[in-house]
């Protein structure tokens, strides 16, 4: 057990799948994994292992926000061993280029986040996926018909900014998408020597002010959950 999780022992897997939002480990444990056994729900934070093409796959919800998520990958990675993760999550478009519905798979995460300046004590790190994990995602991706897109993401403290225009210093040094939690699971698999990558659907666009609908979410987070689980057994 650790603080934030009560699995015992062995009930995690070495590979894992971390949605931000509790409801869609639920979702995913019900729907792709053979035997699903729940084995966390302190803060509703619900966690479930099954199967998956026969191997051992965990999914775990972590909220959202560096916070948040910086808890659930210590333990996970500290206390139980986790070897691989992957977040799937949702991301807002900072580009033209970057559609909604699209795939992202994020090489890397610049951050505005108080916790790399705190680690760093001011100075700057690069959070980086996996260079294994990249190119399985992309090549899983491609075979199922996806034309993901691959490049650098922010991770931002804020979902509610001061300044309206923050995004677009971002989107001028090249970020695809804006989400708050991949620079810090980057960071972690780094400290831990252990495998990350993060996949995200685009929900909404700051360029365009459109947004996917609950509906159209679902679909296209289904689709790519396909490839992430495909990947994290991979
Ligand atoms: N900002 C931050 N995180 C997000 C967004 C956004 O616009 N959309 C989805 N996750």
């Amino acid at each position: 057990m650790s603080i934030h999780i009560t699995a015992k022992n062995g009930e995690i897997a070495d590979s894992i799948l971390l949605p931000g939002d509790p409801l869609r480990a639920k979702f995913i444990a019900e729907n792709f994994l053979e035997n699903p056994k729940q084995y966390n729900d302190i803060r509703n934070m619900l966690g479930y292992t099954g199967l998956y093409k026969g191997k051992k796959v965990s999914v775990q919800g972590t909220g959202m926000g560096i916070p948040s998520i910086s808890i659930y990958v210590n333990e996970l990675f500290r206390d139980y061993g986790v070897q691989k993760a992957i977040r799937i999550g949702t991301a807002g478009a900072i580009r033209e280029d970057v559609k909604l519905r699209d795939l992202v798979i994020a090489l890397s995460a610049s951050t505005d986040s108080g916790a790399n300046k705190i680690r760093f004590g001011g100075r700057s790190y690069a959070p980086t996926a996996s260079w294994r994990l990249i190119k399985a995602a992309w090549d899983i991706a491609q075979a199922k018909g996806f034309s993901p897109k691959a490049g650098p993401v922010i991770s931002s403290d804020m979902f509610y900014t001061e300044n309206p225009d923050d995004w677009k210093l971002w989107a001028k040094f090249g970020c695809l998408a804006v989400e708050m939690e991949t620079a810090e699971l980057y960071t972690l698999a780094a400290k831990y020597n252990r495998e990350a990558l993060c996949m995200l659907t685009i929900s909404d666009s700051l360029v365009t002010g459109e947004a996917t609908t609950p509906q159209e979410r679902q679909t296209t987070f289904t689709a790519m959950m396909e490839v992430a689980l495909e990947t994290v057994v991979s």
